[in-house]
């Protein structure tokens, strides 16, 4: 593999704060090299710098025009439901019409729609599906990707689709508990049956557990007994919690040290302390609060009172159609009241923390995994500034070049 030179960047743009989670002042701390260039080999970065400090390479290089573009790190989303097969338009329109997102999801549509859709797909169909969606993923800057089973709710559809997103290259989380299936009329039965009969496989497959707790989907008691089997069975814990209410997830969340809580809309002031006095991210997920028409989660209080959050798109078909973190940093600097550099941190090296690999990416650095995305813009503030616009010039993975506008 020859080297790669990315030269003569007008910006190349890391988090400063060292080590992981980054919370308080150090979430808004950015270090900026100007006139820069990128160094990687084997996948790796091997040096950043000073274009007038760059020594001579010997060797087979590989350059990259980088004038008139800042680097930054390859963007982290570290929440999405993007193994889904088929889509939920004619519930968006319903949707502008009046009708709300809980009030489908007890109809049998939402979540369950989706959940049809997805088991009828097959496993090339929802390979397929998958695919698209990653190509989405990438031409936005989003170099690392988790998702979600949790549109299966069948032993083979949930186990279909945690491969189908290992062989995406993404960090797959095991989400059976994400609403019950219709072949189930209670929820304590369809854990039972879930624990027994699903996750010791899921758990071959799978990084993390993750559970949907709320009115109307699995409670603290359910969401408790999933997550600790499948703790046993060797996946971390997150959670959906304080979507819609407060139901015990970030007291849950706390005990079982969780890597994350993700939602939050409904978080108040004694959630808040809570979740800042512990290691539990607190995953933000602006893009399905605007979809969805719901109050913002209180992101500034959060971050203020020592929180540390990440940011993701929670991109699905129902509550958020977006795969752009981009677009969330615009959301982020514009509703929650995060400053760019703090976005930024958000959905890299904390995003990273989250799926458990920060000690590899999340920064532009000498060590890390060579996932660069290129902005179309001298200055990185572009990445939240450009609302809904093409901020994304190319995008890398591992040393090679895997988009480009
Ligand atoms: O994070 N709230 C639960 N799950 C997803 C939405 C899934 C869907 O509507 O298909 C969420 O918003
Ligand atoms: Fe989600």
């Amino acid at each position: 593999m020859p080297k790669l030179l990315v030269r003569d960047l007008a910006q190349v743009v890391s988090a400063a704060g060292k080590g992981a989670p980054l919370r308080g002042r150090e979430l808004a701390e950015i270090a900026v090299t100007e006139d820069a260039y990128v160094l990687c080999e084997d996948g790796r970065v091997t040096a950043v710098g000073r274009m007038a400090d760059l020594r001579r390479l010997d060797g087979e290089v590989e350059e990259i025009d980088g004038r008139g573009r800042a680097a930054v790190a390859g963007l982290v989303d570290c929440h999405t439901h993007a193994c889904f097969a088929g889509d939920r338009a004619a519930e968006f329109e319903l949707r502008s019409g009046g009708a709300t997102y809980e009030e489908l999801h007890a109809a049998e549509g939402g979540i369950l729609s989706t959940v049809r859709a997805t088991r009828e797909a097959g496993e090339d169909g929802l390979a397929e599906a998958l695919a698209r969606h990653r190509g989405w993923m990438l031409s936005a800057g989003t170099t690392t990707f988790e998702a979600k089973s949790g549109y299966g709710l069948d032993r083979d559809t949930e186990l279909r689709s945690l491969h189908a997103i290992r062989d995406a290259g993404g960090a797959p989380t095991f989400l059976g508990a994400h609403a019950l299936p219709p072949e189930f009329d209670d929820a304590d039965g369809y854990v039972d049956w879930l624990l027994a009969e699903v996750a010791p496989e899921a758990a071959r497959v799978a990084e993390t557990a993750d559970v949907f707790l709320e009115r109307g989907a699995f409670d603290a008691a359910q969401a408790g007994r999933y997550l600790r089997r499948c703790a046993e069975l060797g996946l971390a814990s997150r959670l959906h919690g304080d979507q819609f209410t407060e139901a015990g997830a970030i007291p849950l969340a706390v005990e079982l040290r969780a890597r994350s809580v993700d939602h939050l809309e409904a978080t108040r002031e004694d959630g808040i302390r809570m979740l800042a006095a512990s290691d539990v991210v607190g995953v933000l997920l602006p893009a399905s609060t605007l979809f969805l028409g719901r109050p913002m989660p209180p992101a500034r209080a959060l971050v203020d009172a020592g929180a540390a959050v990440a940011l993701a798109t929670d991109f699905n078909p129902g509550s958020a159609f977006c795969e752009s973190l981009p677009l969330v940093c615009s959301l982020a600097a514009t509703q929650l009241k995060l400053s760019p550099a703090e976005a930024l941190a958000a959905c890299t090296v904390n995003a990273a923390y989250v799926l458990g690999r920060a000690d590899r990416i999340g920064r532009i650095a000498p060590g890390f995994v060579a996932d660069l995305a290129l902005l179309d813009a001298p200055d990185w503030r572009y990445v939240a500034y450009h609302l809904g616009g093409p901020v994304v010039a190319a995008t890398i993975v591992a040393g090679e070049i895997v988009w480009r506008a």
